[in-house]
């Protein structure tokens, strides 16, 4: 039955993993898979999960089924974080929130649902994107095409390509924008921007799906989150996927959730039904740990005070690698003007090294990064970094 089943590639990004796991190198470093790590290269515990989690201890509950969307003051806190606790679109009651198995399962709900919906429309994801967007969409059943994003040359965005793109997309064709901290480049348009990235959307009448992955890892988390505002104000309706796997350092509770914005109270009821029937039809429901935390840090404003702080810290420590290798690289001898790491934001920097520069970075220094180039800036420390910077020197 078997025989003809072809081994599969590994996936580009958390193939990686496995990749560094079996690596007997001891000065070995994973740029791969974005996860944030603090200064002693340890994964954290945030100080508001655990106090969290004691006091779930403290009261220990039986497991029943979650209702199918998940952990209803979850879903409220989601939609106060995403839209705005006063927003309008949470005061109306027009958003349908579903909890999800991570962003990416926020994302494949939403692709489902899209299918049933308009199931001609084309995808259109950046040129390049998070390298999960194109299979996830693909698998949905959509053709998956790109807007250009990406300038090499210029470091930075080929913003006109973008808009052209947008600008000349069939009605109806479904556009996935990263909200903010642009992943893999690193590269986010202004605000201004983003103002004709939405007009586009209405004169063009394209369904934004907006990917918010990394919030409070760019600016700050109403900074961040303000593209969100930004949509609401012009009027349209659209779809956020949000997760909490690097906000909350819960990677592996898979803790994400997918929000539609719609006309009214009553669209979003019959959206959130439909919603409901992907999610059954799937995996029937979500599992509790991840929610309950979340909810119970978001909703009390004293723990939710300490995630702010804490998420804070994260920002700035990235921050300051960014500087930390531009610093490094140039110390190790580089002579290329690598400046422009620090202009990027959020986890990763593209950093224009060649699939062959990052494969000899990987086999012969032990130091891994994906095949385009990205390193993931969050797991830099004061230990590895003087090594991530001599190894990179040396194959540049
Ligand atoms: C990444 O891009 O490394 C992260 O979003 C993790 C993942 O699932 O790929």
């Amino acid at each position: 039955m078997f025989t003809a089943v072809e081994m599969a590639p590994r996936d580009p990004i958390l193939g990686l993993n496995e990749q560094y796991a079996a690596d007997s190198n001891p000065q070995k470093v994973n740029l791969g898979v974005g996860v944030y790590y603090d200064d002693n290269g340890k994964l954290p515990l945030l100080k508001c999960v655990q106090a969290a989690e004691e006091d779930m201890m403290k009261a220990p509950s039986a497991r029943g089924y979650l209702p199918i969307d998940g952990i209803v003051a979850y879903d409220n806190a989601v939609k106060g974080l995403v839209f705005g606790a006063d927003s309008e679109p949470v005061k109306s009651g027009r958003i349908a929130t579903i909890q999800a198995i991570g962003g990416t399962g926020g994302l494949k709900v939403g692709a489902d649902f899209l299918k049933k919906l308009s199931p001609s429309a084309k995808v259109l994801i950046s040129d390049p994107s998070w390298e999960n967007h194109r299979a996830l969409f693909t698998n949905a059943g959509f053709t998956v095409e790109t807007y250009a994003y990406y300038d090499a040359a210029k470091r930075g965005i080929n913003f006109d390509g973008m808009l052209t793109a947008l600008q000349t997309a069939a009605a109806g064709t479904i556009v996935v924008l990263h909200a903010c901290c642009h992943n893999p480049t690193g590269y986010d348009i202004t605000p201004a921007q983003w103002d004709q990235v939405i007009a586009a959307v209405k004169a063009r009448n394209l369904t934004a799906f907006l990917d918010m992955a990394y919030q409070g890892f760019g600016n700050g988390i109403a900074e961040d989150g303000a593209v969100i505002g930004k949509f609401v104000d012009a009027g349209l309706t659209f779809f956020v996927s949000t997760s909490f796997s690097k906000s909350f350092s819960l990677y592996g509770e898979r803790v994400g959730a997918l929000s539609v914005l719609c006309k009214d109270k009553e669209e979003a009821a019959r959206v959130l039904s439909q919603l409901k029937i992907a999610i059954r039809t799937n995996y029937s429901n979500p599992p509790i740990h991840g929610g309950a935390v979340v909810a119970a840090v978001l909703n009390d404003p004293a723990r939710r005070a300490v995630w702010e702080e804490e998420l804070a810290e994260m920002r700035v420590r990235i921050k300051a690698m960014r500087q930390k290798l531009v610093d490094g690289l140039k110390a190790a001898g580089v002579k290329q003007d690598m400046s422009f790491i620090t202009s990027q934001i959020g986890m990763f920097s593209y950093s224009g090294l060649t699939k062959a520069q990052m494969v000899r970075l990987r086999d012969e220094f032990g130091v891994y990064g994906t095949d385009t180039g990205r390193m993931c800036v969050a797991a830099l420390n004061s230990k590895n970094i003087d090594y991530v910077c001599q190894s990179i020197a040396k194959v540049l």
